[in-house]
């Protein structure tokens, strides 16, 4: 029997563009497929066999459906689909999506299902996680560094580094990770510092391989402030996209992602570089609500600068952090190979020709510079 709810404000009819049903309805992939369609302007029609269902609430249209055990499932499917204008099938449930796959040939042949299997789904990430790590223990870096390499980490725990970093959105690409998973077992002990953090996707791969080397801490010093997102750079599209980010929204969501891995060895300073800089060879803690307080050893083994990339800001991080990491320490700039503006790259090529004496390995993967302080 077909019941639709709230059929009048059906955003279907007002869009032109076809329905997806989304059966079940109230699994909580359904309903984050839900709040995509909503953001995309796709309309949807919520559907389950539940007398009553909770999430129905939730959807702009709904229709009921027996259960796919019910003899009369089919029928009421075929007839859904009909008075409904549905152009395809949404669901996140394995048994269900299995049996519509199958059938939905019989029922309706021009409607099919929008979505992949949900088991391949579900597992799809993990597996790219473990071929990612398979790559990096098959296809080593080679490294010319002057520090003894520390045995590679298991298969698996480099999995669960890609697996756990991809989960987080951010700007650390595989090639980055592949790269820090690499540099990681050829430095020495220290802090593990951080310009630029954002929602925290590598800061968590930095805090997970310190913690997996046993480097030392993490230490992530970003102002969370709209004022230091302005990069100045060339063309203006990236600073047109400013205004769509709240940044105590963006440290929240940065708290949420490294929180569950921080045992007293992650910590955050919210302000400039430059100021993080004076802070940490002042006090060499960081205390927070969140992670509590953090003591550091006041010397960097693995410096990873992604803050603000104008050439001025670039330059100021450089400047402010570069002279705290040890002989056998790394200074990574991010971005360096960037399409926007040319800032990292200009006060990385300044530091390397400063500093050449003082570098024993240098090379760029990604789109970052690596260098090994002698
Ligand atoms: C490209 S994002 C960082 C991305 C992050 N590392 C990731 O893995 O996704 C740049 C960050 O630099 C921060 N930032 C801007 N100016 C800064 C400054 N003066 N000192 C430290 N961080 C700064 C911004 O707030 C922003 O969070």
């Amino acid at each position: 029997m077909i019941n639709q709810g709230n059929s009048m404000d059906n955003p279907a009819k007002q869009s032109g563009l076809k329905p997806i049903l989304i059966f079940p309805a109230g699994m909580p992939r359904s309903l984050d497929f839900l709040e995509k369609c909503q953001r995309e302007g796709q309309p949807v029609i919520g559907s389950s066999s539940l007398a009553y269902d909770v999430s129905k609430d939730k959807y702009a249209a709904w229709t009921f459906l027996p259960y796919i055990t019910e003899p009369d499932f089919n029928d009421a499917l075929k007839l859904a689909i009909v008075s409904l204008g549905i152009g395809g099938i949404f669901s996140p449930n394995p048994v269900a999506w299995n049996y519509l796959k199958r059938e939905l040939k019989g029922i309706n042949p021009d409607v099919q299902m929008v979505n992949d299997s949900p088991v391949n789904d579900e597992l799809s990430g993990y597996r790219v996680a473990s071929a990612r790590a398979k790559k990096v223990i098959d296809s080593p870096l080679f490294v010319a560094s002057d520090i003894a390499s520390k045995p590679l980490i298991s298969a698996l725990e480099i999995a669960t580094i890609f697996r756990h970093g991809n989960v987080i959105s951010g700007m650390c690409d595989d090639e980055k990770i592949s790269a820090l998973c690499e540099i990681a077992r050829f430095s020495v002990a220290g802090d593990v510092v951080e310009i630029g953090s954002w929602w925290g996707k590598s800061a968590f791969v930095l805090a997970r391989l310190a913690h997996c080397y046993q480097i030392g801490k993490t230490l992530c010093v970003d102002p969370w402030s709209s004022a230091h997102l302005v990069q100045n750079d060339e063309g203006g599209l990236v600073d047109s996209g400013i205004a769509q980010y709240d940044c105590d929204e963006a440290l929240r969501v940065f708290e949420m992602n490294l929180l569950p891995y921080n045992a007293n060895n992650i910590n955050y300073l919210r302000m400039p570089s430059t100021e993080g800089a004076t802070h940490y060879v002042k006090t060499k803690n960081a205390t927070t609500e969140s992670f509590g307080s953090t003591d550091y050893a006041g010397q960097i083994a693995i410096l990873h600068i992604d803050g603000n990339h104008s050439y001025e800001a670039a330059k100021a991080d450089v400047d402010a952090w570069t002279g705290f990491v040890v002989s056998g320490g790394w200074i990574v700039i991010d971005d360096y190979v960037w399409p926007y503006g040319d800032g990292p790259k200009k006060a990385g090529d300044e530091y390397l020709l400063q500093n050449y004496h003082r570098i024993s390995s240098a090379f760029v993967m990604g789109t970052a510079l690596f260098m090994q302080v002698v």
